[in-house]
């Protein structure tokens, strides 16, 4: 059997943070940006780069997602990858990836996972730059004019040209952070980053240039920049599919998607459906709150975007959406279909099914999802199957959806 040859570069990509700034009810690196997580994003990057060992340090209680992301973003290399669970700050999480170095290795890189978009290249451009005298970090020159300030007084101008933002991975002589590291545990010392660990142990740094690609997302709004980041990306990509030989006019045209989605009976508390909540009505069993029209929607439009579906965006491996509600999918949904170029025209939506009895709060429940798309037409329409089949014996409900989306970029087209 021919061996590989064991890499000498590691690269530690920690993700145990929390994100309590960001907020989202999930471990940040679990958030999705669009179908994929920021910790997919950043190992998809990472798998782009030079062959080396990567070790994730996953935050507790969640490695088992964390080992599908990177069974998925290894492929054939997953041979590369150590999980190791992380700590309660930065530093120790990086100490735990220590640990779980190769014996070969012996320049070491350090990541954060919440630099989900940074250019392989950079990852590279780190590594060749570690020297055994020295590490590099890459950092990007700071732009804005500085002040220092004291409360709401400004005190000071501060010399931008004396200063950088500094970024990951951070790449060091592997023996020279252990120690520093070693070192820092002793001390007690806490640092921000690990250039300011390696630096207080009185080892050298050097800064390669940065990437604005490489910002890491620390608020809703960094979130949202990432969002928009890919989704130029995936409307340029739809566009050229859409512009290919073999249908020259298709952006032209408005597309349609369909979507069903079938739920039992179950579970405890009232039904969600459609967006409403029915007191005293039996509820729907189902990951979320069980809302089929919600999720037929959902799929409806994503399909007519050609953007995948609701199991890729919102499913299990996305905690986050967890008992959410019709609102929360619809108006995300919205948020994709927009970052990708398109606009809904409409959707029209029909449940089979012997309860609710819909008729009395069709308009209230179209109002409320048709807010939830940020004011596309929704209509809905209900109807009971005769006594046939499992929503006319009362065991559940079944929902069809179809959606008219255009390029966002046109006027819709007039009937
Ligand atoms: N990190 C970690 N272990 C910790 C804290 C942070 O592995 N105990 C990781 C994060 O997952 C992230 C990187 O370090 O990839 C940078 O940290 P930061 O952006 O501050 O993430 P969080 O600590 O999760 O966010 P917040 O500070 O808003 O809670
Ligand atoms: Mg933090």
């Amino acid at each position: 059997m021919t061996q590989l040859p064991v890499p000498t570069t590691a690269i530690i990509v920690v993700a145990a943070g929390s994100g309590s700034r960001l907020n989202a009810g999930a471990p940040k690196a679990l958030v999705g940006i669009d179908s994929r997580s920021v910790l997919r994003h950043a190992l998809d990057g990472v798998f782009a780069a030079r062959t080396m060992q990567v070790v994730v340090v996953a935050p507790a209680g969640f490695e088992g997602v964390v080992e599908s992301e990177l069974l998925e973003a290894a492929g054939e290399r997953s041979a590369l990858g150590t999980i190791v669970t992380g700590g309660e700050t930065r530093q120790s999480s990086v100490a735990a990836g220590l640990a779980a170095l190769w014996g070969d290795v012996d320049t070491v890189l350090v990541h954060d996972a919440a630099r989900a978009l940074t250019p392989p290249a950079q990852i590279d451009a780190v590594a060749d730059a570690v020297t055994a005298e020295a590490g590099a970090i890459p950092a990007l020159a700071v732009v804005d004019t500085l002040k220092q300030v004291e409360g709401d007084t400004v005190v000071s101008a501060v010399d931008r040209s004396l200063l950088a933002a500094a970024q990951t991975p951070q790449g060091f002589p592997r023996r020279s952070l252990e120690a520093a590291y070693a070192r820092a545990g002793e001390t007690g010392e806490e640092h921000t980053d690990d250039a300011a660990l390696f630096a207080s142990a009185g080892g050298r740094v050097r800064r390669i240039p940065g990437s604005e690609r490489a910002f890491k997302i620390t608020t809703p709004d960094d979130l949202e920049r990432a969002r928009l980041l890919l989704g130029d990306a995936h409307a340029t990509a739809s566009r050229q599919s859409a512009g290919s030989p073999s249908a020259p006019s298709a952006a032209a045209l408005p597309r349609i998607g369909i979507g069903t989605d079938a739920h039992a009976y179950g579970g405890e508390g009232n039904l969600w459906l459609a967006g409403l909540e029915w007191p005293g009505e039996q509820p729907l069993s189902g990951h979320s709150d069980g809302d089929a029209v919600a999720h037929a929607i959902v799929d409806a439009l994503l399909g007519a975007a050609g953007l995948g579906d609701i199991g890729e965006h919102f499913g299990t491996a996305h905690p986050e959406y967890a008992g959410a509600h019709a609102d929360v999918f619809l108006a995300r949904t919205a948020q994709m279909l927009a970052a990708a170029g398109f606009a809904i025209g409409n959707v029209s939506v029909q449940f089979q099914g012997n309860r609710p009895r819909f008729s009395a709060r069709r308009q209230e429940a179209e109002a409320a999802l048709s807010a939830a798309l940020g004011g596309a037409p929704v209509s809905v329409a209900a109807t009971t199957t005769d006594g046939l089949g499992f929503a006319g014996r009362g065991e559940g409900i079944a929902v069809t959806a179809v959606a008219l989306v255009f390029d966002a970029g046109r006027t819709p087209p007039s009937a």
